[in-house]
């Protein structure tokens, strides 16, 4: 089958697209035969290596899967469309799970077929394509989960950092259509455009204003009730100042570093918290895929690159400049 496959950690020059054996069929698993798989930031991290975190060589990238059963089992049938729950129990001691593709032993969807565990396939739902169901199991997920987390009400104010990502442009879908308001931030005029489009009542271009002051100007210096931070290190003491008394701040990423200041002060004195988001369950899958249909929301799409360019959809997402989803079709 052809993949691309990471026999050392390194830049986008390290995915590797060759000829290589297909996997094997083993207890309580299926074999997928893998239509489309998007693009996630944890593929650059396992990409890059992180400290501390072991992946055998050679190692298959990819999280966000749709596809095709090769055989069936239960009440699946071979040639069922299908996604993937790529959340896997976990060996690491106080990790909630790994994931496939990630920091685990499962190979991910860069490639043409995939051996996961059956309890981990779920029905493709027939309101999607199978290009955009491939779209919803990672960045879709895990912002469902944090706006479940914030417990916000409608009418309540979620403040979602970069709007242009797989994360921030999926929360702002599904926070417009749970009725919140909605601030976001940008670093141009082009993605500030767009994240108007996608519904947020304030845009903030933090290349040309100051977020701090933006936000309490917009809500008369009360503070947001949430803030949806995929950000990490660079942007944690700005989340923790705009959040209002009570306030919850929703952390799921460190695209900019993982260790942050922290202003202890400010968070007790108006009793607000710190809540972690680590993609979200399998029931919050089915439940998020029900409520997309009866919102009639679809997941965006920047672009497809076919599985052969996945270097160049890789720097795509190091530059960022993309508006949502990058993905890959991977089987013609
Ligand atoms: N815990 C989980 O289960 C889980 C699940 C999904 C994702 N994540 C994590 O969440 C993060 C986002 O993932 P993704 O796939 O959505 O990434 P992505 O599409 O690559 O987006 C990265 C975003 O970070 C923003 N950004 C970078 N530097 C910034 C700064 N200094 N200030 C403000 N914004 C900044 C970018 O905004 P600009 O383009 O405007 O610079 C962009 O919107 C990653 O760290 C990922 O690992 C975690």
């Amino acid at each position: 089958m052809k993949a691309v496959v990471i026999r050392k950690h390194g830049g986008p020059d390290v995915l590797s697209y060759e000829e290589i054996d297909g996997p094997q069929t083993t207890k309580d698993h299926a074999i997928v035969k893998v239509d489309y798989c998007a693009v996630n930031h944890l593929d650059i991290w396992v990409r890059n290596g992180l400290p501390g975190r072991q992946v055998l060589f050679p190692h298959i990238l990819g999280c966000d899967i749709s596809g095709t059963l090769v055989e069936g089992f239960g009440k699946f049938k071979k040639g069922d469309n299908v996604i993937v729950y790529p959340a896997i129990h976990s060996d690491v001691p106080r990790i909630s799970f790994s994931i496939i593709g990630g920091f685990g032993k499962y190979h991910g969807g860069y490639a043409e077929l995939i051996l996961i565990p059956q309890k981990n396939i779920v029905k493709k739902p027939s309101w999607f394509t199978d290009m955009e169901a491939c779209a919803l199991n990672v960045s879709y997920l895990t912002a469902w989960n944090m706006l479940e987390r914030s417990r916000c009400k409608k009418g309540d104010t979620v403040f979602i950092w970069g709007a242009n990502s797989g994360v921030g442009s999926a929360a702002i879908l599904l926070a417009k259509a749970r009725g919140f308001r909605i601030i976001t931030v940008v670093s141009n005029e082009n993605k500030a455009g767009l994240a108007r489009k996608l519904g947020a009542h304030l845009v903030i271009d933090r290349s040309e204003s100051d977020v701090t002051t933006e936000t309490l100007k917009y809500t008369n210096n009360q503070g947001v009730n949430a803030v949806i931070d995929h950000v990490g290190a660079k942007t944690w003491p700005t989340s923790i100042d705009i959040l209002k008394v009570g306030g919850k701040m929703i952390t799921c990423g460190t695209t900019t570093g993982g260790e942050a200041n922290v202003n202890i002060r400010a968070l007790y004195s108006k009793e607000a918290s710190i809540i972690g988001a680590y993609l979200g369950t399998k029931l919050q899958l089915i439940a998020l895929h029900k409520f997309m249909k009866s919102n009639k929301i679809k997941p965006i799409i920047d672009s497809v690159f076919s599985l052969k360019d996945a270097q160049l959809a890789h720097q795509k997402m190091e530059e960022s400049s993309q508006f949502g989803k990058i993905i890959l079709k991977v089987s013609s």
